[in-house]
């Protein structure tokens, strides 16, 4: 080979070597990622409305034995088979959880945080409760200090239950508000809340006049909303408790900001309900709602106990959403939530549901979905809710049974197209942020143990894991929560307290 000859080919091997490593290279970067983490274990999540698979309900779930959840960044980037997605990711670093179920984070659709330390207050009905225990607890939130102490606690609590998204009303003083979105920042979870406006029927230290809930909410919508993963919801506290301006001012604020969620409290008590429209001259208690242009995508309303078949037909083609809180609905003796009608296949209401500690005296999505089964069963016997028999509707009265599926997905992707967070929570899609609980169905008290294995010892079907999933919610409760996971970051496990450490606090859950 010539000089000339020798020069030319190791040119062209040097090339050839360098278009090589170029296309290479990003394939061997990829598999070597360590960004790239993978939790494995059996999982349980919805694709659809079960309500819409009346005696098929398990249409609408998916069941994986031995699945892989891959994610990136806190996305997930892939979900299938172990045995399928394995081998397309050799490098990421996988988690196994064995002899768990692995469900979507649950979704607290209607809460208040600032009740925290007052939950299981004895005795009353909501307006004189309101008085006695909620509005002097409350107003303690002036004090950043109590405040951001009570968030800490507030934030632990939720995550030992489980839930990973809520939607939350601040209270009447905005540094409360701040407190909850700072620390809901610092363990990166979706949440959405505002100021609680209210300037009737409370004492004058703890109102908001009109112009300054205007003012301070538009300052915490600038700060917070859309920042990281706050959203914000214009809050008016219940329309009982709010003057036409204090009404006006929120339309003035929906109007400005239409991006924003409303959330309130509708028809819960029977007193209230009687009352509201006569204070702001509507035929019902939605209308006080209706009357401000309020009510369309992204309003929900806490409680719905005496919505008239009107009222649910209004909000089904407005789109907006009902929060059911049937322990609170309980607790406080405010009545029985008619879930067979407002699941009206011609008439579909969006739902959350919702635990309303403190009204309701539990933290946990568990309990509320086993508080609605007994609710609905009250409902069931009684054909649809209806008193007068000739209302009797069989069908009406079969949606009211919470079965597995209904209730899972009330509190996981039905409560996230509740809230219209559907496109980023609520199942394992990919391109969803990697929010999910690890749920050991032997948890809970002493009795779950024993039951849960006369039914399976490890679920291979989706029949048995939803079998295992109504014994959690029927005969255990939220220490069937093993761990909780945000954004792809183990933020709870179930007798340590890892994860929230990092965040500066400490489990209260040993
Ligand atoms: N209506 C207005 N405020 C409240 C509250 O704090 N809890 C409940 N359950 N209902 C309300
Ligand atoms: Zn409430």
């Amino acid at each position: 080979m010539t000089k000339a000859k020798r020069l030319r080919y190791l040119f062209k091997s040097a090339t050839v070597m360098v278009s090589l490593f170029a296309l290479l290279a990003p394939l061997s970067a990829q598999a070597a990622d360590p960004a790239v983490k993978a939790v494995r274990g059996s999982f349980f999540d919805f694709v659809d409305d079960p309500w819409k698979h009346v005696g098929k309900e398990e249409e609408s779930a998916r069941f994986l034995p031995d699945g892989m959840l891959v994610m990136e960044d806190g996305i997930i980037k892939d979900f299938g088979p172990y045995s399928e997605l394995s081998s397309k990711y050799p490098k990421a670093q996988v988690t196994t959880v064995s002899d768990r179920i692995i469900l979507p984070g649950f979704v607290d659709g209607h809460v208040h945080f600032p009740q925290t330390r007052v939950l299981g207050a004895y005795g009353l009905q909501l307006l004189p409760w309101l008085q006695d225990w909620i509005f002097p607890e409350e107003t303690k939130y002036k004090d950043p200090e109590y405040a951001k102490v009570g968030v800490k606690h507030y934030f632990d609590n939720m995550l030992a239950a489980g839930t990973t998204t809520v939607q939350d009303f601040g209270t009447s003083f905005p540094n409360a508000v701040e407190a909850f979105f700072d620390e809901a920042s610092r363990r990166n979870m979706r949440v959405i809340c505002g100021i609680g406006g209210i300037d009737r029927n409370a004492p004058e230290s703890f109102r908001t006049p009109p112009d300054m809930f205007y003012n301070e909410s538009k300052r915490l919508i600038e700060k917070y909303h859309g920042k990281g993963r706050n959203l914000y919801a214009i809050t008016p506290r219940f329309a009982y408790g709010d003057s036409s301006e204090l009404l006006s001012m929120c339309g003035k604020l929906h109007k400005e900001y239409p991006d924003c969620w409303i959330n309130t409290h509708v028809s819960e008590n029977p007193t209230e309900t009687r009352n509201a429209p006569l204070e702001h001259n509507t035929k019902d208690y939605l209308g006080c709602y209706e009357k401000f242009g309020l009510v369309g995508p992204k309003f929900t309303a806490g409680h719905g106990v005496w919505l008239s078949d009107s009222e649910f037909s209004r909000l089904n083609k407005a789109g907006a959403s009902i929060s059911v809180c049937p322990i609170s609905n309980t607790f406080l003796g405010s009545g029985l939530f008619r879930l067979g009608r407002a699941t009206d296949p011609n008439c579909r209401v969006r739902m959350t549901f919702g635990t309303d500690m403190g009204g309701g005296n539990r933290f946990s999505m568990i309990d509320v979905v086993d508080h609605m089964y007994k609710v609905g069963m009250c409902n069931n016997a009684m054909l649809d809710g209806s008193i007068d028999p000739r209302w009797h509707d069989d069908a009406e009265s079969e949606r009211n049974k919470l079965n597995a599926y209904r209730a899972f997905y009330s509190i996981t992707l039905g409560g996230a197209e509740g809230l219209y967070l559907d496109d980023k929570i609520g199942n394992f899609k990919p391109g969803k942020e990697a929010d999910f609980v690890v749920l050991d169905w032997k948890g809970g008290p002493p009795a779950t143990a024993w039951h849960q294995s006369l039914i399976c010892d490890k679920p291979a079907t989706m029949k048995e894991a939803a079998q295992l999933l109504f014994g959690v919610m029927a005969v255990g409760d939220s220490r069937a929560v093993d761990e909780t996971w945000v954004m792809g970051r183990r933020l709870y496990k179930k007798g340590s307290d890892f994860g929230l450490a990092s965040t500066g606090t400490k489990s209260t859950n040993k």
